[in-house]
């Protein structure tokens, strides 16, 4: 079948599955940060982030049957006629934070990503109900409300983990710009000269629910093993979100956290995936805490207000961690 010209990816980003190593970490269960082995859970957490910028959760208080309806909702709205998804288009959609769209920057991409994805910016519940698509609004607002304690939680062990203290408002400017993205995946005739998305780095922290399909794949460096780095597949676990760590943890950190780089192969049968984007309020000043600058006595990034981290972030397409730049 025939793939239009512009989604032929350029050889070095096509994505083979020949060969393609699997990264089979087990999730981390997050009711155990209650019990006796709280410590262990939080070293396996800081751990995860300082070496590979993702992990798995299992237990995250997001009931199983709320994922279901999440890509259920989904697959509803991508289904939609394309006359109907396009009242959530830039310009014609009822509110500026609710886009419907496809690829990243497409001006700017040299081959486009091969997804559509339904973009719904959170400011109150009553305008969420109001804007947000009726085939997924309500439960995408559970997911988001549902998943707020464990970003939180995951916030503060990372905060502490670095022995700094935040004040209340500073970790709710951190966290204080909530967007829900829906993807969709068409079916792709061949998989390997496309990509779904192109490898890139998120902004704050992300939540991530992929369905059985799978795609997912993280760049990793070599680890304490010897084991080479390189691509690696993340295969979907059943029940598990993917918590990926984005770039303002890699500054605030002064590089100690690490943002991953990851990216998403398409596939011949379709495939959602649900985002919970959690970053800064735009006003936010982003940079190594003052705790780690004493100590550490060089600063390997610069402060940065979130906006402008942001419009640059939005200005280019995916391009491995080059948003990070901006702060360098
Ligand atoms: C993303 O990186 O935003 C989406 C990842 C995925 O679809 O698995
Ligand atoms: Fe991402």
């Amino acid at each position: 079948m025939f793939i239009s010209h512009r989604y032929i990816q350029p050889e070095e980003e096509r994505i083979k599955k020949v060969g393609t190593r699997r990264h089979n970490v087990p999730p981390i269960d997050l009711s155990k940060l209650k019990g006796p082995d709280q410590k262990k859970v939080v070293d396996e957490i800081v751990r995860a982030v300082e070496t590979l910028g993702f992990f798995q959760v299992l237990n995250h208080g997001v009931p199983l049957e709320l994922l279901e309806s999440l890509k259920n909702s989904a697959h509803k709205f991508f289904s939609l006629s394309p006359e109907e998804k396009c009242l959530f288009c830039p310009g014609v959609s009822p509110s500026s934070k609710v886009k419907y769209g496809t690829s990243f920057v497409p001006e700017k991409e040299k081959a486009l990503e091969w997804k559509d994805y339904i973009s719904m910016g959170y400011t109150t519940e009553e305008d969420a109900l109001r804007y947000w698509p009726n085939q997924c609004k309500e439960v995408a607002l559970d997911y988001l409300k549902l998943s707020t304690k464990m970003v939180r939680e995951i916030v503060e062990i990372l905060i502490e983990n670095l022995g700094a203290k935040l004040e209340e408002s500073r970790i709710e400017g951190l966290l204080g710009t909530k967007l829900v993205n829906m993807n969709y995946y068409p079916p792709c005739p061949n998989p390997d000269l496309t990509v779904g998305i192109g490898r890139h780095s998120d902004t704050g922290i992300t939540v991530l629910l992929q369905d059985h399909i799978g795609g997912l794949y993280v760049k990793l460096d070599e680890d304490d093993n010897n084991n080479h780095g390189g691509w690696f597949e993340i295969p979907p676990f059943s029940g598990a979100l993917v918590i990926i760590i984005g770039d303002i943890f890699q500054i605030l950190s002064n590089g100690k956290y690490k943002s991953v780089e990851h990216r998403v192969r398409t596939s011949t049968e379709s495939r959602v995936s649900i985002a919970l984007f959690n970053s800064p309020k735009s006003t936010e000043k982003i940079g190594p805490l003052e705790n780690l600058l004493k100590k550490d006595g060089v600063a390997y990034y610069r402060e940065v207000v979130f906006q402008d981290y942001i419009n640059n972030y939005f200005a280019n397409a995916h391009y491995g961690k080059n948003s990070l730049d901006f702060a360098k």
